[in-house]
């Protein structure tokens, strides 16, 4: 992937609005409350790194993935500035090879930001991502919007584009930003074993 999509361009201008500058806070909810095995996260679409953070200061071992370069070396910076052990990545999760197998994929702001005729691919690239049993956690934006990014999606296009793949273990409202409360939908699920 080369350094010009328009998302590289919008970081080398610090035009980064879906930015909040922490972690989603649903994520940090779930990461505090939880008594959870230590494991491997991907995290596609990581941004500038808050929720890859958030995954490895609980003690996994998270890779954020990300096709723009400029956002891959501010994560990587600001991992560095804090001794956070995440580690990230510049590589296009929907078409590229994933680095290994892990136990968790987390979403957040991805599936919303690719054009939705990818999303297809987006469900592929999160099941070869992952073990067989592995988790996939996502915080879904339920805005209706066609024009985006961010593009709109509902409660029944996810049930129908995950199902087939994995089995939905739990679904929430989550704590958000104060511009998405409301507006967030958590599901976890599990990648069905062959
Ligand atoms: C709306 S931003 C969200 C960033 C981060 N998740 C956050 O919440 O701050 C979407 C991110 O997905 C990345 N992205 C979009 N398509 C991608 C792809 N195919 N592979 C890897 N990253 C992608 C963009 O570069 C951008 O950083």
């Amino acid at each position: 992937m080369n350094g010009v999509t328009p998302w590289q361009e919008k970081y080398l201008a610090n035009d980064t609005p879906w930015d909040k500058g922490e972690a989603s806070p649903g994520l940090v909810d779930f990461l505090n409350s939880r008594p959870l095995a230590p494991g491997s996260v991907c995290v596609p679409g990581c941004g500038l790194g808050h929720d890859a953070r958030a995954w490895a200061a609980r003690g996994f071992q998270a890779v954020g993935v990300d096709f723009a370069p400029a956002a891959v070396e501010a994560a990587a910076s600001r991992a560095l500035a804090e001794r956070n052990a995440a580690r990230f990545s510049c590589a296009d999760f929907l078409r590229d090879t994933p680095s290994m197998e892990f136990d968790w994929v987390f979403e957040h702001t991805c599936f919303c930001a690719i054009q939705p005729e990818q999303r297809a691919d987006y469900v592929r690239a999160v099941d070869r991502s992952l073990k067989p049993g592995g988790r996939y956690l996502a915080v879904n934006y339920l805005i209706p919007d066609v024009q985006g990014p961010p593009f709109g999606t509902s409660r029944e296009e996810l049930l129908e584009r995950f199902s087939g793949t994995f089995k939905l273990r739990e679904e929430w409202m989550p704590r958000s930003y104060s511009n998405r409360t409301y507006l967030e939908l958590m599901m976890l699920w599990e990648k069905r074993r062959a």
